[in-house]
């Protein structure tokens, strides 16, 4: 079969003819029919993260991912042929208490794999194996956008993190909310516009900002009604505007710290970035940032993966997305290319400003 393969630490992707995966007992045979491609994707590819599988020298490539049933061995219950399919992206340690529950987002130990980018290959391949405690089922009419379920589940996580802070207030008996929650979305990514459209969704006032005008971005935050701001000058664009919550994909260190000073009193900021480890040192007034969080209650949350119960959260959004903004999700789809294209892809050479999509197999979408 036909993979696309990286050699941790060194930079680089290549194609190659691999043999297909045995299926195992218990296990279910999966064709690719999408992979997207993402900036931990392309930090794997220029050498800066990842790692292959114990004793190989390479790692199949590819963790956003969206497959077909081709085949079940006997034991794998509830999957048959035809079926849609997500795989999840993290294997539990196996040893510490939340990988044995089922949540190894929360792995204490390290000892976790992530297919497509730590310890254990992924998606960009003709074919995987799995099984089915790591497959979620897709319903067929979302063929158009599920291969966007792997990243929603990643900020359906990073949200309820934030939602958990924020609820510790706790409502005040007999004060209704006087105005809606506010949000801001810092970047204009998949990762960014899908939390603008689950926070729109669930009814936060939703400002998205990054550093450019008139893109596709730009007009699909206006058909979910939600706000955007170009802060190339910096977040003094935003004027006094604060916010409730803030959500981080861009993995800048430097912008990290302005996203504090935007938080409204109580506010709770979500990083979900992963920032370079050689970013240079940058040199903040400690003191006043500290204070800032302390006296306005400000929580400052780190959120990474995403166990099975976000996908299936995400799932449920995708249907309520479409059903509320028909058609909006497949836009955030920037370019849909054959695998062969998979260097320019993965360089950023094509594909747009939201996501990218290798097509592996069967054709671009539902329509
Ligand atoms: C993936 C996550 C993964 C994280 C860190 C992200 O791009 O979506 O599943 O945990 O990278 O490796």
């Amino acid at each position: 079969m036909r993979a696309i393969v990286v050699r941790p630490p060194a930079p680089g992707a290549s194609l190659r003819d691999l043999p297909v995966p045995p299926l195992a007992p218990g296990a279910v045979r999966v064709r690719v029919l999408e992979v997207g491609v993402c900036g931990t994707d392309h930090d794997i590819v220029t050498g800066k993260y990842g790692r292959a599988p114990d004793g190989e020298d390479y790692l199949i490539l590819g963790h956003e991912n969206l497959g077909e049933v081709v085949d079940t061995s006997a034991g794998a219950s509830g999957f048959s042929p035809g079926d849609l399919v997500v795989a999840t992206v993290r294997r539990g340690c196996g040893r510490c208490r939340f990988c044995l529950a089922n949540r190894s987002d929360f792995c204490e130990t390290g000892g976790f794999t992530e297919r497509g980018i730590n310890g254990a290959h992924g998606y960009m391949a003709d074919e995987y194996v799995e099984i089915p405690e790591y497959l979620v089922k897709v319903p067929a009419g979302l063929r158009g956008i599920a291969v966007l379920l792997e990243p929603l589940s990643v900020v359906e996580k990073a949200i309820a993190m934030g939602q958990r802070v924020l609820d510790r207030k706790e409502p005040t008996p007999g004060f209704p909310p006087t105005r809606a929650p506010t949000a801001l979305v810092a970047g204009t990514g998949a990762i960014g516009m899908l939390a603008a459209f689950v926070l729109r969704n669930r009814g936060y006032e939703v400002t998205a900002v990054d550093r450019h005008n008139g893109t596709p971005a730009e007009a699909l935050l206006a058909r979910i009604g939600a706000r955007h701001a170009n802060v190339a000058g910096g977040l003094s664009a935003l004027g006094p505007d604060r916010f409730d919550l803030v959500i981080e994909g861009s993995g800048s260190a430097l912008l990290n710290f302005g996203l504090v000073d935007i938080l409204a009193p109580n506010g709770t900021l979500v990083l979900t970035g992963i920032p370079d480890v050689n970013a240079p040192p940058t040199s903040v007034m400690g003191g006043a940032l500290f204070r800032g969080i302390v006296l306005q209650n400000h929580a400052v949350v780190g959120s990474v993966n995403a166990n099975r119960t976000y996908f299936e959260t995400g799932l449920a959004d995708l249907g309520a997305f479409e059903a509320r903004w028909p058609g909006a999700v497949e836009q955030m789809i920037s370019t849909r290319r054959p695998l062969e294209d998979y260097s320019d892809v993965l360089m950023g050479r094509i594909g747009g400003t939201i996501k990218a999509v290798l097509t592996i197999s069967g054709g671009a979408s539902s329509r």
